[in-house]
């Protein structure tokens, strides 16, 4: 049996939790026991399913401190982002709790008399749910929460790098009513899980597969899941970009940029890609942006800093990696180095002790091209590419060609940019003078293209990935009436004029 130490990013001397790794098997047993639980769940009253995601919602709200302070030392985030995280959580209970209250179906009038036509939605069944690192509170909980709320049971396979906090989380939902087969979390890796989810697939106890990571991953479980008849909801990476407009209030767009590039240490799949800015401002706002990083704090995630440590070291080598697509026509800005910060290579102003963890530096690289590696390649770490346009045409056309299209930003203050940026860039969410990263629980969050398969999750949006529209007709006239054919003509005058 192998174990997995999940270690505190900030003190890696620091066992956070040390535990057991499931395999393919005990994934497949675990979706046979959800999958036996889940008729009864989904035979309770919504109404009261809705009770139990609003004691789920209170229970987050009095353990708030203690679940982000845990984010913050197993999973690095600043602290003031981790009561974020947990935040969206309490509010996707907030949401869902009423959903309980109104999963509407619809009455539909039929084309006959005495026939009556409604839909009803039902549950998928048990849908299995593998969820990233990065937002190890917030993501899992878009999928959790409306799952159940609408009658499904679930696997949760969290992240292997924040295991503490799905146990927390999960013990969470077990104390607010949620049966134990109802929600079974199993911390495993990656090829365990997906022989395990093809194991539920081919028994028919996986009806549903909900996948946050990398578009590579999404790629291959879209494909399995599509043997199966299935579709996945697959929220992947992204390249989001930020376009500067020569209007742009630009100390705002600064804050905007500085936030969406190097929050959560730039692991976020809505942080900012490639800033593009426009010719007229360029050399101006490529300085500002490259002082202001240079001069803000990194370093300890429970003291005032812009970021603290990357989640492990598995995504401090992907990080260098990119570094190595740097390339001589490229500049560097926003720090003292490159790379990890280590005494031999600081980072001015440094707050605790940077070699205690996984710390890197914050790094732009200017004078990004189309045919560059890193135009298109994700970064996901604490890297933000920087290029210039003359047309706004231009900007969107960058802002499209690389295939993503999760999140896109532009600063302007002209109606007219606002309105061809909207109907020509190609994310699934979008911002107007606001930072890439940062959406609210209850509006669909979702990409297009190598970003996902348009699925949304969130608000009244993600009930059509748990739920399945029923219909039924119902003829009380008593007799059979065809539809197309016993259909009443109503006489009229097809040569009328006035
Ligand atoms: C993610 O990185 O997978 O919009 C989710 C945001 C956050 C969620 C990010 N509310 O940046």
């Amino acid at each position: 049996m192998s174990t997995f130490k999940s270690l505190n990013p900030t003190n890696l001397s620091d066992v956070v939790v040390e535990t057991k790794l499931a395999t393919a098997d005990d994934i497949a047993a675990a979706a046979r026991r959800a999958k036996a639980a889940q008729k009864a769940w989904a035979k309770m009253p919504a109404p009261a399913r809705g009770r139990v995601i609003a004691n789920a919602g209170r229970l987050f709200e009095n353990n708030k401190e203690a679940l982000s302070k845990l984010v913050t030392r197993e999973m690095g985030k600043v602290y003031r982002e981790a009561l974020g995280d947990v935040q969206e959580v309490i509010d996707t209970c907030d949401f869902f709790l009423g959903e309980g209250r109104r999963l509407y179906g619809q009455t539909v009038p039929s084309e006959m008399p005495n026939k009556n036509l409604f839909t009803f939605r039902m549950p998928v069944g048990t849908a299995l749910i593998i969820t990233a690192g990065n937002f190890p509170a917030a993501v899992p909980s878009w999928y959790i929460i409306p799952a159940l709320l609408t009658g499904n049971s679930v696997v949760w396979k969290p992240s292997e790098f924040t295991p503490a906090v799905a146990e927390a989380m999960t013990a969470i939902f077990h104390a607010a009513g949620v049966p134990k087969d109802v929600l079974i979390t199993v911390v495993a890796e990656g090829k365990e899980t997906f022989e395990g989810m093809v194991k539920g697939l081919d028994e028919g106890t996986i009806n549903k597969v909900g996948f946050t990571g990398s578009t590579e991953v999404g790629r291959l479980i879209g494909a399995k899941v599509g043997e199966y008849i299935q579709s996945a909801c697959l929220e992947l990476g992204g390249k989001n970009p930020m376009i500067i407009m020569p209007d742009a209030d630009l100390d705002l767009a600064l804050d905007g940029a500085l936030f969406a590039g190097f929050g959560t240490a730039g692991q976020r799949c809505t942080s900012l890609g490639t800033l593009w800015i426009h010719d007229s401002v360029y050399d101006k706002f490529l300085k500002m942006y490259a002082d202001k990083v240079a001069s803000s704090k990194v370093g300890d995630p429970m003291q005032d800093v812009l970021f603290g440590p990357m989640i492990a070291e598995k995504y401090l080598a992907t990080h260098e990696e990119n570094l190595k697509m740097i390339q001589p026509h490229h500049t560097v800005h926003g720090s003292t180095g490159i790379g990890r910060i280590t005494k031999d290579n600081p980072r001015e102003g440094f707050v605790g002790d940077p070699e205690a963890g996984v710390f890197v530096h914050p790094t732009i690289v200017a004078g990004i091209k189309k045919e560059d590696a890193l135009y298109n390649t994700e970064t996901f770490g604490p890297l933000v590419t920087v290029g210039r346009f003359s047309t706004i045409e231009e900007a969107i056309e960058l802002g499209n060609d690389h295939g993503f299209g999760l999140s896109a930003a532009i600063y302007t203050s002209d109606p007219k940019s606002v309105w061809t940026f909207r109907e020509g860039i190609s994310a699934g969410m979008l911002s107007i003078n606001n930072s890439t990263s940062g959406a609210e629980a209850h509006l669909p969050f979702g990409g297009n293209g190598k970003s996902g398969n348009g699925s949304r999750q969130s608000g009244i949006w993600v009930l059509d990935v748990f739920t399945r529209w029923q219909s039924l007709n119902w003829d009380w006239s008593g007799k059979l009436q065809k539809a197309q054919m016993d259909n009443e003509e109503v006489p009229h005058n097809p040569d009328f004029k006035i």
